[in-house]
Order: structure tokens, then C-alpha cells, then sequence
């Protein structure tokens, strides 16, 4: 049998609606850009969002309307993909990890206030695998110190914490519509914003600093634009609005899905001494992004190996950042700084998780992974 990693979830209502699209006079950033992100905004019950091509580049985005720059620190986590400290990096700030949590992989807060300076300007959480962290303490830490809040909510769309969504309490939440996410257009973005200031800024920064864009010199009288600042060219499109419009009417439903598919799989692996799942906080409504369990390191290669050769689509998230030769080299990163983080990295291991899969893959994944524990434990197999 094979088992993708992953599988999306693109039917006939995207299809038609892309067809639609690319019949339609914009195919760049117009009315259905709009339409999507009118939708965003009353799903995430945010004022604004603002459709990007990426996550990366929203976070990006992001943090330049926040004017963060040279001299400023940006607080995040190690565990995470490496697009939420480069996007710092991007704006010329120094980044400064702090250690995760050993049940929930999400940032320690009992060691943020330690890390914070007199330079420290944002604090930038990572939902990791769309368990949300607790937004309210982080937004208490933040407010004492006078901080801006930009969420990594890349993994967590559908995620809450005490019924609080992203966006909801920070200045930004950016989200990524990449090939694997919940819901996609191969690559796509978006910005959740409350303040409507802000909500404009990152729209003139998303298209190359103009005053107006093509939808507006189109809808209302024709009027020369001006650059009033430097912008970049990060705007969503059209198509990509189109794809996700579908998508996003049905993501409530597809989330019942993958809780069912959750649950599933803790019932039959929960009880097996060697597997381990995250506990992250009792108050959340996962988004059930990834579902990565944790295992004794002395085994974790072995048994993604022995997977992979059985046909099953494994991942790790993450090897964490500052163990990436270019974060060594830049910054002198080491083993042992973040150890928390490069624990549950040795020991974490992602099994396939998608709408799709059917009962019976998920049988024979439950199957495999007991029979590969088995080998593994009988020393019939290398780790
Ligand atoms: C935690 C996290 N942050 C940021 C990103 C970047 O998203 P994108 O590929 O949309 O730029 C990803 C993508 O996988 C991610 O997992």
C-alpha cells in the first residue's frame, strides 16, 4: 500500500470557480481577492485581512508596517519552520529564540519575559501544529512591556484559544495556503488585521508601495498613483482567491473530518507505551494541522525509515532553526542551546493526516507502526 504525506482537498466547487476566475476581466489582485478576504475576516471575526502570496512574505510584510528594522529584536522559537525567523531576518532584526514547552512544542512562556530587552520590539508566536499558545498571557507580557504581537499562525486557521481565534488579540496573524495546509492554493497568504491603519499599510506595502491599486484605478475614476514608500510585490491574485473561496465555506466540516481521523488514531496508538502524543492546553480548539508523535530518539530514525519503506508518507517538524548550518555559521548557534527544542526534535515524527485517508490506510499506518516499534525493540532492525 501507499500512503501520500499528504492529499488536498480540491473538488469540483474550486475547479469551477477557478474557471470562473479565468474567465473574469482580473486575474490578478481584484474583486475576488476582495471576496475571500471579506470572508476571512467574518470566519476569524478579525476587521480586516489582507491576501499575500505566502505566509513568509506576510510575516515579512508584517513586521515592515510595524517598522521593525536594524537594532530591533523580534522574539520567537526554534521549533518552528525556518520562514518565521528569515522573515526577520528580511527586515534586518536580530532574532532571539526562547525554548519551547516539552508538552505542547509552543514557546516557554515561563522564559519570555527573561528574554526580553530594551530593544525588544515583537513577539512573534508559532502555533505549532495548529495547537494555539496562550494568546492571553503572551498579549499580558506584551502589553507591560509595550510590545507588538505578529502570530505564526501558518498551522492554525480553525485553532482557538478560550474561544479567542487568531488575529483576535495580536497585531497580525498570518496564515499559509501552501501545497500541505488546511486548506491551499499551492502557495497563497493572508494577514488577519484588527486595526485599520495597519490593514492599509500592509496593503500599499503588499504592491509595490502604490497609492492605488489596479482594482481601484479600474472601479472609480482613473488617477495617476504615487509610491509614497517602498513596497514589495506580495500581493495574492485572483486564481489563488478562487481555489480558496471553496475551501474556506467548507472548513468547518473538513475540521469535524480530521477530528474524527484524530481521534481514530489516538485510540488505537494512546495506549502503546513507546508513542507519545503533544498535550498542548485543555482550553484550545485544535485546527489539527499535523499530527506528529513522539517516540524514543533511539528509535525515531529507525521507525521513519521502516515506515517510508512500507509506502507511508513520514515528515519531521521540525529540525529546529538554530541548528541550520546557516544559523550556526551566521550566529554561532550550538547543540544544547534551545534543549527542549532539539528534544522533541529527535524524538518527533509526522504521520500522514489529511480528509482523504481512509479508514483503512489509517489501519495500516496504526498496523505498521506497532509492527515497526516491535522490530525495532526485538533489535531486528538498525535504528
Ligand atoms: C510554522 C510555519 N511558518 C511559516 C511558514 C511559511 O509559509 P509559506 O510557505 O506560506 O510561506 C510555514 C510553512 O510551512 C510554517 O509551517
Amino acid at each position: 500500500m501507499k500512503i501520500e504525506f499528504f492529499k488536498h482537498n480540491i473538488g469540483k466547487k474550486e475547479i469551477a470557480r477557478v474557471n470562473k476566475a479565468l474567465r473574469s476581466l482580473f486575474l490578478t489582485t481584484g474583486p475576488e481577492t476582495g471576496r475571500f478576504e471579506e470572508k476571512l475576516s467574518d470566519y476569524l471575526g478579525v476587521r480586516n485581512s489582507v491576501g499575500v502570496y505566502s505566509c513568509t512574505s506576510g510575516l515579512f510584510l508584517s513586521l515592515k508596517a510595524l517598522e521593525i528594522g536594524e537594532g530591533d529584536e523580534v522574539i520567537t522559537t526554534p521549533f518552528t519552520f525556518v520562514a518565521t525567523s528569515n522573515s526577520a531576518l528580511y527586515c534586518g532584526a536580530k532574532i532571539v529564540f526562547v525554548d519551547v514547552e516539552a508538552e505542547s512544542g509552543n514557546m516557554d512562556l515561563s522564559l519570555l519575559e527573561h528574554r526580553i530587552t530594551d530593544r525588544t520590539k515583537v513577539i512573534m508566536p508559532v502555533h505549532l501544529y495548529g495547537n494555539m499558545c496562550n494568546i492571553k498571557t503572551i498579549k499580558e507580557i506584551a502589553g507591560k512591556a509595550g510590545l507588538n504581537i505578529v502570530e505564526d499562525s501558518a498551522h492554525c486557521i480553525e485553532g482557538e484559544f478560550d474561544g479567542i481565534k487568531p488575529g483576535q488579540l495580536s497585531d497580525a496573524a498570518c496564515f499559509s495556503f501552501y501545497a500541505t495546509k488546511n486548506i491551499t492554493s499551492g502557495e497563497g497568504g493572508a494577514i488577519a488585521v484588527n486595526d485599520d491603519e495597519l490593514a492599509d499599510r500592509l496593503k500599499v506595502l503588499r504592491l509595490h508601495g502604490m497609492d492605488k491599486s489596479a482594482l481601484t484605478r479600474y472601479t472609480e475614476q482613473f488617477a495617476v498613483y504615487d509610491v509614497p514608500v517602498l513596497g514589495y510585490k506580495f500581493n495574492m491574485f485572483d486564481i489563488q482567491a478562487a481555489l480558496l473561496i471553496p475551501q474556506l465555506e467548507r472548513i468547518e466540516k473538513v475540521w469535524l473530518k480530521k477530528r474524527q481521523i484524530f481521534e481514530e488514531y489516538k485510540k488505537y496508538l494512546d495506549n502503546i507505551e513507546e508513542i507519545q502524543f503533544h498535550s498542548p492546553a485543555k482550553n484550545i480548539k485544535p485546527a489539527y494541522h499535523l499530527l506528529t508523535i513522539r517516540v524514543d530518539p533511539a528509535i525515531r530514525d529507525g521507525l521513519m525509515d521502516y515506515l517510508y519503506r512500507k509506502g507511508i508518507g513520514v515528515a519531521l517538524h521540525y529540525k529546529p532553526v538554530h541548528l541550520m548550518k546557516y544559523y550556526r555559521d551566521t550566529f554561532g548557534y550550538k547543540d544544547g542551546d534551545f534543549p527542549v527544542a532539539e528534544y522533541l526534535s529527535r524524538s518527533s515524527l509526522t504521520l500522514p493526516f489529511y480528509s482523504k485517508l481512509k479508514k483503512k490506510q489509517i489501519h495500516y499506518i496504526i498496523k505498521t507502526l506497532k509492527q515497526g516499534l516491535f522490530e525495532l525493540k526485538a533489535g531486528s532492525l538498525k535504528s
